[in-house]
């Protein structure tokens, strides 16, 4: 009988909690402050951005709690724990942003295929393989979509 060593999904998925905190911050940053003749269209695709983003950490901090972890709950864990740095500088533009979010979201993606890596070759957590998997392709749509905008 295969007892699921939690210690290394716990890990991991505090560190893509976080992660998705952060981003959510960058993402509501953006969806509020941005200027320009486009501002419309962006403002929605930001906020569509924001509102899956909040669904998964939802769904991620559920997923830790339910393999008897503690989810962080704090903005300064978050911060500590993130894989992603926070992007403190400002800006108003809308291609900015875009390009700012990619990078992002492409760390991200990184992180989640190393981490699918690492449970395949440590644990025999399938559940949250399945959650890890469901997130890499959501995110890679996502960035495909940014990568588009860039792209003229
Ligand atoms: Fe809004």
């Amino acid at each position: 009988m295969a007892k699921l060593d939690v210690k290394i999904s716990q890990k991991v998925l505090q560190e893509m909690l976080a992660n998705h905190g952060v981003l959510l911050f960058e993402t509501l940053n953006y969806h509020w402050n941005l200027v320009g003749k486009e501002f419309h269209d962006y403002h929605i695709l930001f906020d569509g951005q924001y509102k899956q983003l909040f669904e998964n950490m939802d769904l991620i901090a559920e997923r830790i709690r339910a393999i008897q972890g503690q989810a962080l709950g704090s903005m300064k864990e978050f911060l500590a724990t993130a894989i992603i740095k926070e992007d403190t500088k400002a800006t108003r533009e809308p291609r900015q942003m875009i390009i700012r979010l990619l990078a992002q979201y492409e760390k991200m993606i990184e992180h989640i295929r190393d981490s699918i890596g690492t449970l395949e070759a440590k644990t025999q957590d399938y559940g949250t393989r399945k959650m890890l998997e469901d997130l890499i392709e959501q995110h890679e749509k996502t960035a495909w979509m940014l990568r588009s905008l860039t792209e003229k």
